[in-house]
């Protein structure tokens, strides 16, 4: 049984077609990225998965259960984290509150402050601007709080949207190694990307989307090969 599976999604934004018939799955363990240019869809998909958009057509199926039409609120507890486009941080709170927000399906004290330890090892820059406001942070540290704002809730499946956008060249580096680092610690993840290059380099199997359908899909590194990817997606 595949963690994930998407089955015939279709999506509308009033009259209009998102999502035009998605199918694709993720299972235990892997990292799938999703690319396409800019207004492909990649962002409905995620939000239709998280909740935040009623899907039209189709079902979304997690662990077993549907959770096509279920509220972001109940994924939480069930195991997704989303790490959203532009990183929605809480400006106006610290790191550290910003944190707990991520663990608010946890009543634990002692398993939050084990958490935050935990994190704080991952992402070092975070535990020296704990007591910082998240809105003067860099937008590279802003990815990792967002990132380490999912991790709270302990997720088994992260789904993350965009995180290299608007990032300098070092900070991209840098948050592509933690997406590998996240992923070999044991949580799957759904990586939506315009960088296909960098996401297919640390993908196990990917989806290339255009226009609301997926018009190619395989193992990255054939995908990589593939002179239509090449030309459309990693030229420089
Ligand atoms: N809130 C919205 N209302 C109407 N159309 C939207 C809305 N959000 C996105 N769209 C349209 O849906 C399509 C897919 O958008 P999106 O999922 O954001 O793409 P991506 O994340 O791949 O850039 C685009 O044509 C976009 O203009
Ligand atoms: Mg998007």
């Amino acid at each position: 049984m595949p963690m994930l599976e998407v089955k015939d999604l279709e999506v509308y934004y009033g009259m209009i077609q998102a999502i035009k018939g998605i199918s694709f799955q993720v299972d235990e363990g892997d990292v799938i990225a999703l690319i396409g240019a800019n207004g492909a869809g990649k962002t409905t998909i995620l939000h239709t998965i998280t909740g935040l958009i009623p899907a039209k057509a189709g079902t979304i199926t997690f662990e077993g259960t549907d959770i096509t039409h279920m509220p972001g609120h109940k994924l939480v507890p069930m195991g997704i984290a989303h790490v959203p486009e532009g990183r929605r941080v809480f400006a106006q709170l610290s790191v550290l509150e910003n944190l707990k927000m991520g663990a608010y399906t946890r009543k634990d004290k002692q398993e939050i402050e084990d958490t935050i330890k935990m994190i704080y090892g991952r992402f070092p820059r975070l535990e020296e601007r704990k007591n910082q406001l998240a809105g003067t942070l860099s937008g590279g540290e802003q990815q990792m709080l967002a990132m380490g704002r999912a991790l709270m809730s302990h997720p088994r499946l992260i789904v993350m949207d965009e995180p290299s956008m608007g990032l300098s060249p070092i900070y991209v580096n840098e948050i592509f190694d933690i997406i590998k680092k996240i992923s070999s610690e044991g949580t799957t993840v759904l990586l939506v990307e315009q960088n296909a290059k960098k996401a297919l380099a640390i993908a196990n199997k990917a989806y290339v989307l255009e226009t609301g359908r997926i018009v190619l899909q395989g193992n990255a590194k054939d995908l990589m090969n593939d002179d239509s990817v090449k030309k459309a997606y990693l030229s420089e």
